[in-house]
């Protein structure tokens, strides 16, 4: 058995014609003699025909192992933010590991609940919850409702308070830090024009503190903040605790959480701050900024926890080569399934599992099955000189808002998740069928 090292892919040819870097495949896969990619000891290519494509495999060691690096990093009270991947099975792992989940719509909320999760166990946000969704949580009791804005504010009262309410409602209030975080702009969240939040500067975050406080039946257990996703830079994170810090001591407060955000390398070239780094930053700039000791410093990252942990297995359908211009690859799934690449531009390596290591000398663009042109998946791909039709190709690092984010566009079916786990897979998300799709109309 031979594995792949990040120096291979350093070494040798030019980074996109080098096999794929080891660091963006899951902690368990492995090369075979053969050059086969293995994940937890089966076979990538095998499980793709066992179960179909496009597929997501999940390494569940992956899994538990980033769930486990949180707690170590940052103590107990973490959450996962499920928005990035959600089935019961994750759902479950990640209480099983110590995490919370933040959940932000009735769907989430509901999948968590019958995943086992307690009230403890859910952080409940949105910058436009319903009345059912805050009348939900309550009725849950012991939930932590992340508060957005003062509407909310007044909702909440109405029902809070009320005869039979066990305990008071915890709630967070999230803070806009006006932090400009060098992320893509669609999924920057901290700066001031954002929908997000109440802006610390406009004074709005200290007076619904006050305002909440002064609520009967809400107990302000801490102040919050998410300043945008796939953040690189750990200074972005350190400026974020060091407005939350002086508000939590301020208000006496015994929670600040920083949300999510913490970027992972897509491509073999890129490489992002660990988990540990994370915290160490974090930490450091609210020790900075006079946070005293009693306050739990926490954090509700998705990407992090799950990206890494999965890829994607596609079936090449066609290969068109057009001379002077390029090589289309098509597979049988495409924006449906990762809308990310249409949406943000983002970029991702693709290979093929039955040659793992080799060179990737042609030049192709990967492309899905959906009626338009823009219906990319890799813009600028490499693979090797033998790429076929039949092929089983692979694009890594999708276990974030790949699965969340798909859609039924040209009623194409959703994929199946599969979780791998010591040389098993089990379904835990089947694939949508047609008749899924005429369920809904009468
Ligand atoms: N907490 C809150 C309040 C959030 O809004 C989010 C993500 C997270 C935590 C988790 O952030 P993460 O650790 O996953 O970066 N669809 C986009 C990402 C949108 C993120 C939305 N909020 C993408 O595919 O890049």
């Amino acid at each position: 058995m031979t594995f792949l090292s990040d120096g291979d892919a350093d070494s040798g040819a030019a980074p996109c014609e080098a096999p794929v870097a080891r660091h963006l495949l899951p902690d368990s896969a492995a090369v075979t003699a053969a050059g086969r990619l293995e994940v937890a000891d089966l076979d990538v290519t095998a499980l793709a025909d066992e179960f179909g494509t496009p597929l997501f495999v999940y390494d569940e060691a992956t899994l538990r192992a980033r769930c486990r690096q949180l707690v170590d990093a940052f103590g107990p009270g973490n959450a996962y933010a499920t928005k990035a991947f959600l089935c019961r099975a994750m759902a479950r792992l990640a209480l099983e590991e110590g995490l919370r989940l933040d959940v932000s719509t009735e769907g989430e909320f509901r999948v968590a609940l019958s995943a086992g999760a307690g009230g403890d166990q859910i952080v409940f946000h949105g910058n436009n919850k319903s009345d059912a969704e805050l009348a939900a949580v309550v009725g849950l009791g012991g939930a932590r409702i992340v508060v957005d804005s003062f509407d909310e504010i007044a909702r909440l009262a109405r029902l809070v308070g009320a005869p039979g309410q066990h305990a008071a409602q915890r709630v967070l209030v999230r803070v806009n830090p006006g932090i400009e975080a060098h992320t893509h702009e669609f999924i920057a969240t901290g700066r001031e024009d954002s929908k997000f939040g109440f802006s610390v500067a406009s004074g709005a975050a200290q007076a619904a503190i006050y305002t909440l406080r002064d609520l009967a039946g809400v107990e302000v257990v801490g102040v919050h903040a998410h300043i945008g996703s796939q953040i690189m830079r750990l200074e972005s994170f350190a400026r974020a605790a060091e407005v939350l810090a002086p508000l939590a001591v301020a208000g006496g407060l015994a929670e600040l959480c920083v949300g999510g955000g913490l970027a992972v390398a897509y491509l073999s070239d890129e490489s992002a701050p660990t988990i540990a780094e994370w915290a160490a930053a974090i930490t450091a700039a609210c020790g900075g900024a006079g946070l005293t000791p009693g306050v739990r410093v926490c954090v509700e990252p998705g990407r992090a926890i799950v990206a890494t942990a999965a890829m994607t297995c596609y079936r090449v359908g066609t290969i068109k080569e057009l001379p002077g211009i390029r090589n289309y690859v098509a597979i049988d799934g495409g924006m449906s399934d990762n809308p990310r690449p249409v949406l943000y531009g983002s970029g991702y390596e693709a290979f093929l599992p039955r040659a793992v290591t080799a060179e990737r000398p042609y030049p192709a663009r990967i492309v899905g099955k959906h009626c338009e042109s823009g219906d990319v998946v890799v813009a600028e791909a490499r693979l090797p000189a033998d790429v076929a039709v039949g092929d089983v190709l692979v694009t890594p690092v999708t276990g974030a808002y790949g699965f969340s984010m798909a859609s039924n566009y040209n009623r194409l079916g959703r994929p199946a998740v599969v979780f791998v786990r010591d040389g098993r897979a089990r379904c835990v998300v089947r694939r949508e069928t047609v008749g899924d799709l005429l369920r809904l109309e009468p």
